[in-house]
């Protein structure tokens, strides 16, 4: 558990947009030489167009060259913990391999799982090349 990336996921997720959830998260997307993206959830009116925290840092860091990543860290504040969704889960995968996951609770859970264990048996490009 990295505890830089956890304060910047937990700093990060103050500024979600989340006013028909109620429900803040924050990331934090690590690339391999210590330079670290941030993210919250943003959420918009028409529902289906909201966009996860982990989504909002992975096309930041991508957008901005980054390529390389180890480890990425989601804050939430509930009775139970969050693990990024199927969609992010697909997402992270695709452009990061098989990355820590550290999933943390404002109210003191922690836990950290590799990519691989959330999502078995991916589809990826291995896939469209077979
Ligand atoms: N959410 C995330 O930001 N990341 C996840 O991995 C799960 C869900 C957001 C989307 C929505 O704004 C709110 O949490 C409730 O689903």
């Amino acid at each position: 558990m990295n505890p830089e990336l956890i304060r910047r996921a937990t700093a990060a997720r103050d500024a979600a947009i989340a006013p028909y959830s109620k429900f803040k998260v924050g990331a934090a997307l690590e690339t391999t030489n210590g330079e670290i993206f941030t993210g919250c959830n943003i959420e918009n009116s028409s529902y289906g167009l909201t966009v996860c925290a982990e989504r909002v840092a992975l096309w930041k860091a991508l957008s901005e060259g980054a390529r390389r990543f180890d480890a990425v860290a989601v804050v939430t504040d509930s009775a139970v913990l969050s693990s990024p969704c199927g969609a992010c889960r697909q997402l992270l995968w695709e452009y990061c391999g098989n990355i820590s996951v550290h999933v943390h609770s404002l109210q003191g859970m922690s836990t950290e799982y590799r990519l691989a264990e959330l999502l078995p048996n991916p589809f990826d490009d291995h896939n469209l090349k077979a």
